[in-house]
């Protein structure tokens, strides 16, 4: 089996797992989470997003959150999706930010009121600025597979923000199944396009598990020679404008299936399971049962 000798998890429960929790969840209670996440060893962990508390209140708390994390003196990544965005993360000394565009234009117009092409335009500002300040930046391909308001995703989509991610100098590009509608194949066949045509460019998978396919999606990735990819605790996660999907992959079923393959992470699966019920109690909504 052709599949990379060890994998980077990237732990995304602060962020993707609690943005849409209709209940708010308190900053000690998120601090709380990151700090048992911090102990486990993620090598980062997605902790907020600096985005208008009108269209996701959850994340109302970014600039505490970033404090928090910078005083644990962890990597930790932040979503940034505009200029305000920025200049709020470098005032908070963030490391490493993420700017997420739709592949999808419909998708894109509804998360974050532009079309993707004048988010990209955007990006322009963001990725020099976030450079000047030695940021490290992650650029998400949203909706890369099929969308809830368009339907189909063309390949042609999502090279097509590929291309001015490579063109950026994007330190890390995250091809990401936002609805959790894709399946092995289109994973397998969309990560081989996208490696031949940008060889040098480092990729990340992100997979929503709405229809229980996310693990057999990375494993698909990984035969490409993926090895970095963003999961949730207890399958936390969802994302307030793509309706009906389901939460990340679940960060301690990933672990299990890399671990029993000798993957090597970096992590326990034991002592991750154990921090898994927290993650969940934090949750209103039903998550996925997990191992
Ligand atoms: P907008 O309303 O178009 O913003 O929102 P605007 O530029 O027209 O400005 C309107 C007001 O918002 C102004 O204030 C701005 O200053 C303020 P006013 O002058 O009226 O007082 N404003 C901001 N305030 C705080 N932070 C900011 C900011 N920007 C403008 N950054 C905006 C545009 C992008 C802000 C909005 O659409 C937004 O916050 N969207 C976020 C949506 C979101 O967070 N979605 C979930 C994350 S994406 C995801 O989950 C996918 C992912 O997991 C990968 C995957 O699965 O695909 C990453
Ligand atoms: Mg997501």
């Amino acid at each position: 089996m052709n599949i990379p000798k060890s994998v980077e998890i990237i732990e995304v429960s602060p962020r993707d797992g609690l943005q849409n929790e209709p209940k708010p969840i308190s900053t000690e209670q998120k601090k709380e989470l990151i700090s048992r996440l911090a102990n486990l060893g993620f090598s980062r962990i997605e902790a907020t997003s600096f985005v208008h508390p009108k269209w996701v209140p959850q994340m109302a708390d970014a600039e505490e959150i970033a404090n928090f994390c910078n005083g644990l003196g962890i990597t930790f990544i932040a979503l940034t999706p505009n200029i305000k965005a920025v200049q709020r993360a470098i005032e908070v000394k963030v490391p490493q930010i993420a700017v997420f565009i739709g592949a999808s234009a419909a998708f894109n117009k509804k998360n974050i009121n532009k079309t993707t092409d004048e988010s990209l335009d955007e990006c322009e500002e963001i990725f020099k600025k976030a450079k000047e300040h030695d940021i490290f930046v992650r650029a998400y391909v949203s909706m890369a597979f099929t969308c809830p308001y368009q339907g189909e995703v063309t390949f042609e989509e999502v090279q097509h923000v590929c291309q001015r991610f490579v063109d950026l100098a994007a330190d890390e590009i995250v091809i990401a199944d936002t609805n959790g509608y894709a399946n092995p194949r289109m994973v397998y066949d969309r990560f081989s396009r996208l490696r031949d045509l940008y060889p040098t460019a480092v990729f990340a998978g992100h997979f929503h598990d709405t229809r229980r396919m996310a693990l057999v999606n990375t494993l698909a990735a990984m035969q490409v020679g993926i090895d970095k990819f963003d999961s949730s605790m207890g399958g936390l996660g969802g994302c307030p404008y793509s309706p009906g999907a389901l939460g990340n992959a679940a960060t301690e079923d990933l672990l299990l299936m890399l671990e029993e393959m000798g993957v090597e992470t970096g992590l326990s699966y034991d002592q991750v399971k154990e921090v898994s019920p927290f993650a969940k109690s934090l949750s209103t909504r039903a998550t996925y049962p997990g191992v």
